[in-house]
C-alpha cells in the first residue's frame, strides 16, 4: 500500500526501519515515516531511481557502499551545541578532574560527538583545569563521517554558538573570524590539537578505542532499541578504567539497561573501583 502523503509505502518504510536497526542499532518509530521519505527522496533522484524500493535494493546490494553510508547519515539526528547540559561540565571540573591520577594520561571519549561541540567543550574544561603540561586528550567519534569532517575544522557559526560558551573560555580558547571568516569562531590551536576524531559505529567492536577515564554518551541512546542500549552500555563499561565516569543525556537512563554502573547523579554514573 502506498501512502500518498509520504511517498513511501509501509513495506518500503519497514525495510529502511530494519536496515537502520541492523546497521546502526537505531530504532525508527512509525512516526518517522515522513522524515525518512523527506530525507531520502533527493537521493532517489540523484541515483535516477523511481521509488524507495529500488533505492533500498541499490544500497543493500553491496555495489554502492558510499550510498549506503549517505543514507545512514541522512537518517541520523546530529543536533548539538557547546556546553549542552552545562551541569555535566561543572561536575567534570569540580568532582572528576581533582581526582585525576597525577602523572597519568587523562582520556575522555565523546562517543557520539556529532559536529564536535561536545568534544571541544570537554577539551576547554581540561585545558582550564589540567593545563598544557598535563597529559590529556579528548577522542570524538560518530557513525557519521560528514559531521566528523565538520568537527575537524573546529569552526562554527558565531551566532549560534557564542552564547553557549562561558565568556572566560570564549576569550581564552576561541578565535573570532575576520575577513572571509567573519561570523565564524574557531577553537584555538592549543585546544584543537588535543582533540582527535574517528568514525566509530557504536553497533560494532569498540575495543580499538582504548581505555578512558570519562565517557560522554549523550543524546544518542534515545535513538537505540533496548538490545542496542544494553550492548553499548556493556561495551563502554569495558572501555572505562576502574573508577571511570559515564555521562549520559538528561532524557536518558540506564534503568533496565545496565546494572554495572553506580548511579552518582541523574545522568552521571561511575564504574566501580577495582576491589
Ligand atoms: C543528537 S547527536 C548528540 C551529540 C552530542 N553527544 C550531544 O549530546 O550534543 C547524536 C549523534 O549520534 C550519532 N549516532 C547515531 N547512531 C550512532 C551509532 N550507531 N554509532 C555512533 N554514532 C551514532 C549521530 O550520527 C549523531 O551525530
Amino acid at each position: 500500500m502506498r501512502a500518498e502523503a509520504d511517498g513511501i509505502s509501509e513495506g518500503e518504510f519497514t525495510r529502511f526501519q530494519a536496515l537502520m536497526q541492523r546497521v546502526a542499532g537505531i530504532h525508527l518509530p512509525t512516526s518517522k515515516k515522513s522524515l525518512v521519505s523527506g530525507r531520502l527522496s533527493k537521493r532517489l533522484r540523484a541515483r535516477g531511481l523511481g521509488n524507495f524500493g529500488d533505492y533500498y535494493r541499490h544500497i543493500v546490494g553491496g555495489s554502492d557502499p558510499a550510498e549506503l553510508q549517505t543514507a545512514i547519515e541522512l537518517l541520523t539526528t546530529n543536533e548539538t551545541y557547546f556546553f549542552r547540559e552545562p551541569g555535566h561540565f561543572e561536575f567534570l571540573a569540580r568532582e572528576v578532574l581533582p581526582e585525576a591520577r597525577p602523572g597519568a594520561a587523562f582520556r575522555v571519549w565523546s562517543a557520539a560527538s556529532s559536529t564536535g561541540e561536545e568534544a571541544y567543550s570537554i577539551a576547554m574544561v581540561l585545558m582550564d583545569r589540567l593545563g598544557t603540561s598535563a597529559q590529556w586528550e579528548v577522542f570524538g567519534s560518530d557513525i557519521n563521517s560528514r559531521v566528523l569532517d565538520l568537527a575537524r575544522t573546529a569552526t562554527y557559526p558565531t551566532a549560534r554558538n557564542e552564547e553557549c560558551i562561558p565568556p572566560d573560555y570564549r576569550r581564552r580558547f576561541c578565535l573570532r573570524g575576520t575577513g572571509g571568516m567573519a561570523g565564524k569562531l574557531r577553537v584555538d590551536a592549543a585546544v584543537r590539537e588535543r582533540v582527535r576524531f574517528a568514525q566509530i559505529n557504536l553497533n560494532g567492536d569498540l575495543k580499538g578505542a582504548g581505555e578512558f577515564d570519562v565517557i560522554f554518551l549523550r543524546n544518542v541512546m534515545i535513538y537505540f532499541d533496548l538490545d542496542m542500549k544494553r550492548r553499548v552500555a556493556a561495551a563502554l563499561h569495558r572501555q572505562l578504567r576502574p573508577g571511570g565516569w559515564l555521562f549520559i543525556g538528561h532524557s536518558e537512563s540506564l534503568n533496565g539497561v545496565s546494572g554495572q554502573f553506580q548511579p552518582v547523579r541523574p545522568a552521571i554514573y561511575r564504574k566501580e573501583l577495582a576491589a
